[in-house]
């Protein structure tokens, strides 16, 4: 059985970097991938043993006069292997299909895996939401190369289900393995259907140490992706020990 890869997105938490060393302590288990922010990755990568490191975000060029922005050079080079791009919170100020497609060029690049998120905000009964995330897995990789297929991760992460979205509701282990299939044949469209077996696919969602059994045994996903729940020690700890037997 594949191993199954769990991604904490810690998003902008926590506030302290005192608090961000602990919590990377207590998540360092194999099979784990820490996604911080950019202001901690160099102090959690010093304690962690186990677990790979992750950005939450990159920038498309390499160096220059881009104020503020992080390459994913920089992030190579010290020590992060993931990088998340286009999450839906990331969507929702602003980044299209086409930045995000920049963005997973550079990362490609530096030799990063980017976990790319697509997921529809709602779902209507015409399936609508299906076109929706075939163009977002399209545009998104648009001219990525078939050899550097096997570093990218998709993440599904209907945004009606994340746990900040107002008025969230569950989406089952179904709704996920519905859509792993479906993404599935979109990669294999764009690449091979060899290279889409190959590549990994994950579910997010308000996952927890509730339900992470059943999105990682019936979602029809290589792993989880879960927010909220990665600020949790235990919460995570135990995802992570699911995982481990499943
Ligand atoms: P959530 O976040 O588990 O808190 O819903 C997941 C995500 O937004 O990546």
């Amino acid at each position: 059985m594949n191993k199954k890869i769990i991604i904490g997105n810690w998003k902008m938490n926590p506030t302290s970097l005192k608090e961000a060393v602990k919590l990377a302590k207590a998540s360092d288990k194999n099979g784990a991938v820490l996604c911080v922010p950019f202001l901690f990755l160099n102090e959690v990568k010093k304690v962690l043993k186990k677990a790979k490191l992750g950005a939450q975000d990159v920038f498309t060029e390499v160096s220059g006069t881009y104020t503020g922005e992080v390459s994913a050079e920089m992030l190579y080079s010290i020590g992060a292997r993931y990088v998340i791009i286009g999450h839906s919170e990331r969507r929702a100020i602003g980044e299209t299909n086409q930045l995000i497609n920049k963005k997973i060029k550079s990362a490609l690049s530096a030799g990063l895996s980017p976990i790319i998120c697509v997921g529809e905000k709602e779902r209507d009964e015409s399936h609508g939401y299906l076109n929706i995330v075939k163009s977002q897995i399209e545009e998104c990789l648009f001219g990525i190369s078939k050899n550097s297929a096997s570093k990218i991760i998709i993440a599904y992460e209907p945004v009606w289900a994340l746990s900040t979205t107002a008025n969230r509701h569950d989406a089952t282990s179904a709704d996920s393995q519905e859509m792993a299939i479906f993404i599935k044949k979109i990669l294999a469209d764009i690449f091979s259907p060899q290279i889409a077996h190959e590549m990994k696919i994950i579910y997010g969602g308000s996952v927890n140490e509730r339900d992470a059994e059943d999105f990682l045994k019936n979602g029809g996903v290589d792993g989880v992706l879960p927010g909220r729940a990665s600020l949790d020690p235990k919460k995570f700890q135990q995802i992570l020990k699911i995982a481990e037997n499943i």
